[in-house]
């Protein structure tokens, strides 16, 4: 009998019920030549689930997410659900799954493809050889602590977001992007604004003490504005940054755009456990849903990342890379990354020649 792996499937809104459509495809060519079975068990979350259960984040989809080996996540949100109060906003949904998961760690890949160095709005001697990877931490912060509206002294509208770490949840952070930079370059910047705020000064002062275990990796600190900076006058010198929850959603879309679109960066959301979720960098792009012109490539490369950390199967997670890789020598491209927009393909159609390619 053959190994199967129970994925759990949130295709959420927007165009991410179409890319995941794309991702699952290119799984079922692996599953052929792995010899594995994939079995799928497919769940709402996001505006989909508000509409259909009055929730963004129903129970069973939290049921199905834990008894799987993996999540595969499309996208959620969408104006629809914009107006809404916060417990009704499909990204509650993703929050509350990212927290219930204890998907604390947030790998964000952003890799120059040689060939793609001239769809980047800098310069290409700029991005060209960019190779980074941003680790983001993704349940604590500013995302989760308390929050509320209120009247001040004055009798005006007023609110208030908290910024809260406490020691652990940073090192727990810190080690997971000590063991990756031992992986890669050995090259750690943790960023923060420890200029300003008390609590990056205790995420600078553990990652201090983190590092005196990791001495073969050389960290260095930067402050948030100024690695903003950074990264798009000189992007080679990072390899692998770590900071907080909401710096960590700033700098990884601008990190993205680096390598030429947000259409192509894929994610992974990982926990002290064996389960992990995968999904796109980029949202729902409710303007473009339904037109079938979407990039599949994030979730596709999404799909690989779940294959290499969750399911250990390496080796298929490389021939997805190397496939969409030679697509995109190829010069195939669609709408986001095309120079010429005339000769840009659609959704299905980069899928297919990504499936060839694996299967060549
Ligand atoms: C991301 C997204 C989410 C975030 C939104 C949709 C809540 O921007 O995954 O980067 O801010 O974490
Ligand atoms: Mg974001």
């Amino acid at each position: 009998m053959s190994r199967e792996y129970k994925i759990a499937v949130l295709p959420g809104d927007g165009v991410g019920p179409e890319v995941v459509e794309q991702a699952i495809k290119v799984l079922e060519v692996v599953a052929e030549q792995e010899q594995v079975t994939f079995n799928y068990s497919y769940a709402r979350l996001g505006g989909s689930a508000i509409d259909e259960d009055g929730t963004p984040l129903p129970e069973a989809t939290l049921e199905v997410a834990k008894n799987a080996d993996a999540v595969l996540l499309g996208a959620v949100g969408g104006p629809k659900w914009d107006q809404n109060p916060s417990h009704l906003r499909p990204e509650t949904g993703l929050l509350g799954i990212r927290k219930a998961l204890g998907l604390y760690a947030n790998l964000r890949p952003a890799v120059m493809v040689e060939c793609m160095a001239s769809a980047s709005s800098l310069k290409e001697e700029v991005v060209a050889g960019v190779d980074m990877m941003v680790v983001r931490e993704l349940t604590g912060g500013i995302y989760f602590g308390e929050k509320k509206r209120f009247q001040d002294e004055n009798g005006r509208d007023a609110a208030i977001d908290t910024l809260l770490y406490n020691e652990d949840e940073v090192e727990r952070i810190a080690r997971k992007a000590f063991e990756i930079a031992r992986k890669r370059n050995n090259k750690l910047v943790s960023v923060d604004k420890a200029n300003v705020l008390e609590s990056s000064r205790l995420w600078r002062s553990v990652m201090e003490r983190v590092a005196k275990e990791y001495p073969d990796v050389e960290l260095s600190h930067m402050l948030v504005d100024s690695c903003a900076m950074q990264l798009v006058r000189a992007p080679k010198q990072f390899d692998v940054i770590v900071t907080e929850n909401m710096f960590g959603d700033i700098l990884s879309d601008e990190a993205a755009m680096l390598t030429g679109s947000i259409g192509m960066l894929a994610s992974a959301s990982l926990s002290d456990g064996h389960l992990g979720l995968y999904e796109p960098v980029h949202g729902s792009a409710p303007d473009i849903a339904g037109k079938g012109v979407a990039n599949p490539i994030a979730t596709i490369l999404s799909a690989a990342l779940m294959l290499r950390y969750s399911l250990n199967l390496d080796a298929a997670a490389g021939r997805i890379e190397n496939a969409v890789e030679s697509v995109l020598n190829q010069g195939i491209r669609t709408g986001d990354i095309a120079e010429d927009k005339a000769a840009a393909v659609g959704t299905v159609e980069m899928t297919q020649h990504i499936i060839n390619a694996l299967k060549k």
